[in-house]
C-alpha cells in the first residue's frame, strides 16, 4: 500500500533512491534529503511494504500570495498508478487558499496538469548546469 506523508520525521538518505532520472548530473540522497527539509512543503509517496520514498512533490511559498512547485517525481517502477497525480492533489491541498500556484514543465506534460485543475501559461527560465547535483 502507498501512504503519504508531509514530513521529513523519519526519512532518511537510504528510502531517497532512484530518482532525479534522466539529470546529467543527478543530486545524491543526502542532498535529496536536504531540499525535502527545505521546502516549505512536501508530500511523500512510501510503498508501505518496503519504505521506501516511490514519489515526491515540493513547493517553496510565501504563505502570503505565491507558491511554486519545483519538483514532481514518481521513481519509473511505481509510475502509471496515479501515485503522481495523488502527490499533486495532495499539494494544492496543502496549498489551499494561496492565490498562485505555479508550475514550468514540458509542454507534453500540460494535459496531465491541466486534468488537475491548472491552466496552461508561459514562463521565464534561467538553468545553471553546473550547479544541477546541488553539490
Ligand atoms: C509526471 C509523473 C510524476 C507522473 O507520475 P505517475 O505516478 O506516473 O502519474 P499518474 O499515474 O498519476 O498519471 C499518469 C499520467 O501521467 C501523464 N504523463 C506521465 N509522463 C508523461 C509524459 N512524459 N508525457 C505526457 N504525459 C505524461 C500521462 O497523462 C499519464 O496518463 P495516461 O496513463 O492516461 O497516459 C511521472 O511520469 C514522472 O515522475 N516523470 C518524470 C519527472 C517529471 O516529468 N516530473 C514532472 C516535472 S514538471
Amino acid at each position: 500500500m502507498i501512504v503519504y506523508k508531509t514530513g521529513v520525521d523519519g526519512i532518511h538518505e537510504g528510502m531517497l533512491t532512484g530518482f532525479f532520472v534522466g539529470w546529467p548530473d543527478v543530486p545524491d540522497p543526502q542532498t535529496h534529503l536536504r531540499l525535502l527539509q527545505n521546502s516549505d512543503k512536501r508530500v511523500l509517496a512510501i510503498d508501505e511494504s518496503n519504505g521506501r520514498v516511490v514519489g515526491f512533490i515540493t513547493a517553496i511559498t510565501d504563505g502570503v500570495l505565491s507558491s511554486y512547485i519545483p519538483f514532481l517525481e514518481v521513481v519509473p517502477e511505481y509510475q502509471e498508478r496515479g501515485i503522481g497525480e495523488s502527490l499533486v492533489e495532495r499539494m494544492l491541498e496543502e496549498l489551499k487558499g494561496i492565490y498562485m500556484i505555479d508550475v514550468m514543465c514540458d509542454e507534453e506534460l500540460q494535459p496531465f496538469y491541466e486534468r488537475l485543475g491548472m491552466q496552461r501559461s508561459q514562463g521565464m527560465i534561467i538553468r545553471n548546469y553546473h550547479r544541477q547535483s546541488g553539490k
